[in-house]
């Protein structure tokens, strides 16, 4: 990795404080790791009509990509509470597109810097991707 764990995880912390979370007081930060060694910042971003919220997941995915960068190493994700912070499974699908599953690492944070740690494998198996768009 291009910089410690806990180097990440501050990034997220960071993030979150930036949340924008009037309706469900909810607040979440993520700190996407480029292979470029550049680290993009999301937090969720809700929406007066609800399901136009965005998570603090994909909101970084989305800077990173419009910024040129497609290529990942991990994510740190850090959410209001002491629960290990698992990202949602739009989110999951958004990372299995840019990623080699089984290399990529997603750090779900817990109370002050404690964490888990997993692949995308193991979050998130057996996905629909591109090959499946594959004709013969
Ligand atoms: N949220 C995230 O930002 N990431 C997740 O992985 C789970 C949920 C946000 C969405 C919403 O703004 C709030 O947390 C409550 O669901």
């Amino acid at each position: 990795m291009h910089m410690s764990e806990e180097e990440l995880i501050k990034e997220a912390y960071e993030a979150r404080k930036m949340a924008y979370a009037p309706y469900s007081g909810f607040r979440v930060g993520a700190a996407l790791l480029g292979k470029s060694g550049k680290v993009y910042r999301g937090c969720n971003i809700e929406n007066a009509a609800y399901s136009p919220t965005n998570c603090a997941e994909r909101t970084a995915v989305f800077k990173a990509v419009s910024e040129g960068e497609t290529e990942f190493e991990a994510i740190a994700i850090v959410g209001d509470g002491d629960d290990y912070l698992s990202p949602c499974g739009v989110c999951r699908q958004v990372l299995a597109e840019f990623v080699q599953p089984e290399n990529f690492f997603v750090i779900m944070v817990g109370k002050d810097y404690d964490y888990q740690k997993a692949t995308l494998l193991e979050l998130f198996p057996a996905s629909f991707s591109k090959n499946f768009l594959e004709k013969d």
